[in-house]
């Protein structure tokens, strides 16, 4: 068998390309099981069906390609959202660039002694159609959807947002053995 050589430099790039792609096939999957669910159910249906469906849908997806892939805000709706100890400096940070109007880019960070890479990538709130669930209450969040709200997250923090803000990141936890695989 043939041994092959990486630099770390190449690994981390690879991370780096890798994690792109996987965050946007995430957002891909939920944006568009997000669409079809309101479609069918409208908005207070949509809920009940993030609630059930999103962290699986990210599991599975993560499993397929032996990373763990999540999203992750402290301003949580879902309390399994909330940040790890490794991601919360990241995650600070990137809030810090959001308030003072720099912007972020996406990260890697090395742990368990260079073997576990993690990627992190801010997100967004992108348009008007995210208020309709974490917007302003009564204003953008209609009476109906509020009340969905209230009965599945009573501690519920992802709300009050406008288009622009920072919303949370997604985070990639991706061995290094599965990078040098792909190069
Ligand atoms: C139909 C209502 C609805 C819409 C529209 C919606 N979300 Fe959410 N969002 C939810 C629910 C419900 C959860 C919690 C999911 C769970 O329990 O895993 C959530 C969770 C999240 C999370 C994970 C962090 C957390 O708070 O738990 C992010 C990030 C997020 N939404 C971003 C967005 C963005 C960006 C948009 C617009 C592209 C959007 N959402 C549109 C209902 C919605």
């Amino acid at each position: 068998m043939e041994i092959k050589r990486v630099t770390e430099a190449e690994i981390i790039q690879e991370a780096m390309i890798w994690g792109d792609s996987l965050t946007q096939e995430a957002q891909n999957q939920l944006i568009s099981n997000l669409q079809k669910a309101i479609s069918e159910q409208g908005i207070p249906g949509a809920i009940e069906f993030c609630n059930v469906n999103a962290l699986p849908i990210l599991t599975e997806l993560g499993k397929v390609y032996s990373v763990q892939l999540k999203r992750a805000s402290n301003r949580a709706r879902n309390s399994a959202d909330l940040p790890t100890d490794e991601e919360r400096p990241i995650l600070e940070a990137y809030e810090y660039n959001a308030e003072n109007g720099i912007k972020s880019d996406p990260n890697i960070q090395k742990f368990e002694n260079g073997e576990v890479l993690l990627y992190t990538k801010p997100i967004t709130i992108p348009s008007g159609m995210c208020l309709n669930c974490h917007g302003e209450p009564e204003k953008e969040i209609s009476k109906e959807t509020l009340v969905k709200l209230d009965q599945l997250y009573p501690s519920d923090r992802a709300r009050g947002h406008k288009v622009g803000d920072l919303r949370g990141m997604w985070s990639v936890r991706i061995p290094k053995k599965e990078v040098v695989k792909r190069l």
